[in-house]
């Protein structure tokens, strides 16, 4: 009988595209794929460490999977993604019935690593398979053990669809203060336009028409002479493509070259997800984030001024370290002058390893920080309110 596995997926939209891949060539080894959990041979988790709340949901689930290893001692339980990055062998200290962890530059081992488990009998070998510390290795060395994922990708019958995520950058060479994703997912590396095409048309012929090209900071895209504008018009040439969009936008790699492309190519979405983060230039310095508030007007300013009927939106950090209410305000009066058809409001949570964690204290208080979430999500509904009354 063919052994079954189940995925679980948390976290961003890189994760959700890890998941599919690694779903995609589970299935293509001839394994089965279940929803329930307790029935498969191997139950993997693909997680996120881009907030404390997303691993303490991790290491509770897997907690709750220790019946089920008792009951068969020979299932294998394997933790993928960010956390099997940045935790690598502490995972087992903490959770011992986990058999491996394999890190997001890892994931094309997967399938060799659970047949090497599957293989050894009896089985006490624990693997961890991760990319270098990008904090005590050398460059190339760390871009080596980084490695792209891009196998042929079949969409399996059953989960026929007709838009899907594509990658066109890896990793992050941003930065911020606060965030553990560019020594989790390594540096930033640009997939070629020859690879992208390629897959997109293989992706067309299985009836897809809507792409979405995902990447940390998808607009800094570059490869050789290849920026994200040249891309949307090599993509948009395809025919079947009838919807391409890009996220996540990093505010300064807005250019105008980007915008008319954005506006010229009826396939491309006239919408950005451009994170601002905060709206006071103190707190955006400590967050090494390059930008001032009024840099980040003008940008919006030019989106407007330049796609007729461009809708924006965007990720905010309440709570920063040395957040005070003044900081706060600017803020709010940011999301007011944007005019965001939505944001993405998180409490910060300090991450260990960041810039941030050995700098700053996390001095906001719990219960500030849920007030200045609530306030800042009021403030923003009633703009998506009135856009929609708009509309
Ligand atoms: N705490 C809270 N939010 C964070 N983000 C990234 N790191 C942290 C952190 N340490 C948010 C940012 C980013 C989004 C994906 O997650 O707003 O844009
Ligand atoms: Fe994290 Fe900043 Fe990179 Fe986004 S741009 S992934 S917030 S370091």
């Amino acid at each position: 009988m063919s052994q079954k596995f189940y995925i679980e997926t948390l976290g961003c939209q890189m994760n959700v595209l890890d998941s599919e891949l690694a779903c995609s060539a589970l299935l293509q080894s001839g394994r089965l794929q279940t929803d329930v959990s307790t029935d498969a041979d191997v139950i993997l988790f693909n997680t996120c460490s881009v907030r404390q709340h997303a691993e303490d949901k991790v290491y509770s689930a897997i907690g709750r999977l220790k019946g089920w290893k008792n009951e068969k001692p020979n299932g294998i339980l394997g933790i993928l993604g960010c956390m099997a990055q940045k935790d690598q062998k502490l995972i087992f200290q903490r959770a011992p019935h986990v058999d491996f962890v394999l890190g997001p530059g890892r994931l094309d081992f997967l399938v060799e690593t659970i047949e090497q488990l599957l293989g050894t009998q009896p089985r006490p070998v624990k693997t961890a398979d991760v990319s270098l510390r990008r904090t005590t290795n050398g460059h190339a060395e760390v871009l080596e053990s980084f490695r792209q994922y891009n196998p042929d990708r079949m969409i399996p019958e059953t989960q026929k669809t007709d838009s899907v995520l594509v990658r066109i950058t890896f990793g992050c060479d941003q930065f911020c203060s606060y965030c553990v994703v560019p020594f989790v997912r390594g540096p930033e590396q640009s997939r070629s336009p020859h690879d992208i095409v390629n897959e997109v048309q293989h992706l067309v012929d299985q009836g897809v028409t809507k792409i979405t090209f995902i990447g940390q900071t998808v607009n800094s895209y570059q490869y050789q002479q290849t920026r994200l504008a040249d891309l949307l018009y090599q993509v948009a040439d395809i025919s079947g493509i009838e919807q391409i969009d890009f996220v996540t936008n990093y505010p300064l790699d807005i250019d105008d070259y980007l915008l008319q492309a954005v506006r010229d190519l009826h396939q491309v979405s006239k919408h950005l997800h451009v994170p601002a983060q905060s709206g006071s230039d103190n707190i955006l310095k400590r967050m090494n984030r390059h930008y001032t508030a009024a840099q980040y007007r003008e940008m919006t300013d030019r989106i407007y001024a330049t796609i007729p009927g461009a809708t924006m939106t965007s990720d905010f950090i309440v709570g920063f370290c040395g957040e005070t209410d003044a900081d706060f305000e600017q803020t709010v009066e940011l999301v007011k002058y944007c005019r965001f058809r939505n944001s993405f409001i998180f409490k910060y949570s300090e991450r260990t390893g960041t810039k941030a964690a050995e700098l700053y204290a996390d001095d906001v208080p719990e219960h500030e920080k849920k007030y200045r979430n609530n306030r800042l999500l009021e403030v923003q509904i009633e703009i998506s309110r009135q856009q929609t009354g708009e509309r």
